[in-house]
């Protein structure tokens, strides 16, 4: 197996009910934190970690998140008529070379496993790959998934980021089984996807940012039925261990917001905007204001 990553998976075929009823007409990707939808987040953050290659999960009703990726030839003209270099600029993150970006579509929302299943073609039976959840948005210093990659090309193994989380969440997440804690990262004799509410194996969750190996690709061809009647990631990556290899979690630095709920996206919204030097001003006075006054602002 070759040890360098360059292709990344982007599952993006759910339906987002959670953000309904804008989530109608816009996927959930395209949906902004401050100015930029939730998917140039996970591009970034790929591209930084030596993605070459990206894979779009999609189904129908997302072909927004096409076109977004393509060259807007009316608006360059515009705006470079009008010398507004610096948009000019915004736009460049937006580009991808041509066959760079593939779009797959998965045909039935038959979980997160089946969806990764959908890009087999696209990978070598030789090479690791990483996926990416868009829903889970990581601030960080150095990019959560280029932490990941410079981790596994030391020691190439499955990797899977991870976090503790409040007992009482765990329900929601892949649960780690820990065998042995090294600090930032754990080995890891089990995985259960949304354990039942008291049988968490740990309180160290996954965290949508992965690093696989074909096996991986392998186990997901047995297509078997997990959590919820649906075809788990975690599943695949725990049949590792059953196959006697290797499974590492992650703890990354950095913060992650939980941009697939609706309070975790307003915590993003925050966030990123008090990061930013042309708003944070303007948005602390508002925020100091509505802690002092929180009736005015209803
Ligand atoms: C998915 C994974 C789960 C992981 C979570 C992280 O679940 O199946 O293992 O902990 O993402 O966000 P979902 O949130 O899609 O239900």
């Amino acid at each position: 197996m070759k040890n360098k990553v360059t292709k990344a998976i982007f599952p993006v075929a759910g339906l987002g009910t959670r953000f309904l009823p804008a989530t109608k007409s816009v996927p959930k990707e395209i949906m902004t934190l401050v100015d930029r939808p939730l998917i140039q987040y996970a591009i970034d953050e790929a591209r930084a970690a030596g993605i070459e290659e990206f894979i779009f999960v999609t189904s129908r009703g997302k072909s927004a998140l096409e076109d977004y990726f393509d060259h807007s030839a009316v608006l360059e003209a515009e705006l470079a008529a009008k010398g507004k270099d610096d948009l000019l600029e915004v736009l460049q993150s937006t580009y991808m070379d041509s066959g760079q970006i593939a779009y797959i579509r998965q045909h039935k929302a038959l979980g997160l496993g089946h969806a990764v299943w959908c890009a087999r073609r696209l990978l070598r039976a030789d090479e690791p790959f990483a996926v990416i959840l868009p829903d889970d948005v990581i601030a960080a210093e150095k990019p959560c998934l280029q932490q990941m990659v410079e981790a596994f090309e030391e020691n190439p193994a499955c990797m899977v980021a991870a976090m503790e989380v409040p007992a009482d969440k765990a329900k929601s997440y892949g649960i780690l089984d820990v065998k042995e804690d090294m600090g930032s990262v754990v080995t890891v004799k089990g995985m259960v996807e949304k354990p039942k509410p008291g049988t968490a194996p740990s309180n160290l969750a996954v965290i949508g940012r992965y690093v696989l190996t074909p096996h991986v690709m392998e186990n997901l061809h047995h297509m078997k039925e997990g959590a919820g009647g649906e075809i788990q990631l975690t599943d695949a990556i725990a049949d590792e261990i059953t196959a006697g290899r290797p499974v590492h979690g992650f703890r990354f630095n950095g913060q992650r917001f939980d941009c697939g709920s609706k309070a975790g996206f307003l915590q993003a919204t925050v966030s990123f905007g008090l990061a930013r030097d042309d708003l944070r001003d303007e948005l602390m006075g508002y925020l100091q204001d509505v802690v002092q006054h929180p009736q005015a602002a209803q």
